[in-house]
């Protein structure tokens, strides 16, 4: 159990690589708090944790409504005791070339992927502050890593979030606050059932794969802290 006693924020956790994050860091011993804008699906993975003795609270959360984030940390706080880890894994993606990308989807994936990461981001913060812990995992992409054709806004926001995390893991270095990103290559989720002429689903990595990862940042020992992580298929990007 490496994370007995823990209490988890995992936002995208209704299905997808969130779903998977909460599933294994239940398994370790961490309570959890559920959040994503689709309750019944809240309440399935919910339901699944506590089939197995684990700890879940599932809240509705938009995660681009400030007050809805600040709601889900205190009702975090008021019923679990503490946050202990943020995992930020809400996120949408629409793909295309640059000249053809919809004004409404640029917005709506800089409002779920980026301005989302910062709300959740800091709404723990005060009281991971207060506890002198904690650690945070943000989960980008390789689109922030490498130039992907067809990926150009939401590459953006996915640079947007390295950025924010790399800053912010230096500002809460004395803090005793650890802050990471984790990006993925092609992951089999849900993500890309919408999405014309996807790469072969059997080639990306499971949402296992990166639950294990993000597991691992959350576990080191207090004195390591792992701030950029790139976790990709074995055949590279798709
Ligand atoms: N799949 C990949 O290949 C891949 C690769 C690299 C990085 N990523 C990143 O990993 C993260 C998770 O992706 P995924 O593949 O697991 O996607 P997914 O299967 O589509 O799941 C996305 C989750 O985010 C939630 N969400 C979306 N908008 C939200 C909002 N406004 N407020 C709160 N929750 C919201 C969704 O729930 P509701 O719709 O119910 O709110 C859902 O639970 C994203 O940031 C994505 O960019 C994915």
């Amino acid at each position: 159990m490496r994370l007995r006693e823990q209490v988890a924020i995992v936002t995208g956790a209704g299905r997808g690589i969130g779903r998977a994050v909460a599933l294994a860091f239940a398994r370790e011993g961490a309570a959890v708090a559920l959040a994503a804008r689709t309750a019944s699906e809240l309440e399935l993975v919910a339901a699944q944790i506590r089939s197995r003795v684990g700890r879940a609270l599932a809240v509705p959360t938009d995660v681009t409504q400030e007050t809805s984030v600040a709601a889900l940390v205190d009702r975090v706080l008021a019923e679990l005791g503490k946050v202990d880890i943020l995992v930020t894994a809400a996120g949408v993606a629409t793909f295309g070339p640059l000249v053809d990308t919809k004004t409404e989807d640029w917005d709506r994936m800089v409002a779920v992927n980026l301005r989302g990461v910062f709300l959740a981001c800091r709404a723990v913060l005060p009281p991971m502050m207060r506890q002198r812990r904690g650690t945070i995992i943000n989960i980008a992409s390789v689109a922030a890593k490498r130039p992907i054709p067809g990926s150009g806004a939401y590459a953006a926001g996915k640079h947007a979030v390295l950025g924010l995390t790399l800053v912010l893991a230096e500002e809460m270095r004395p803090h005793g606050i650890r802050v990471g990103a984790l990006s993925p290559g092609a992951v089999d989720t849900p993500l890309w059932d919408a999405v014309p002429n996807a790469p072969e689903r059997s080639r990306m990595l499971r949402p296992e794969d990166v639950a294990e990862a993000a597991l691992l940042m959350a576990s080191l020992s207090p004195g390591a802290s792992l701030e950029d992580l790139t976790l990709l298929p074995r055949g590279g990007i798709l």
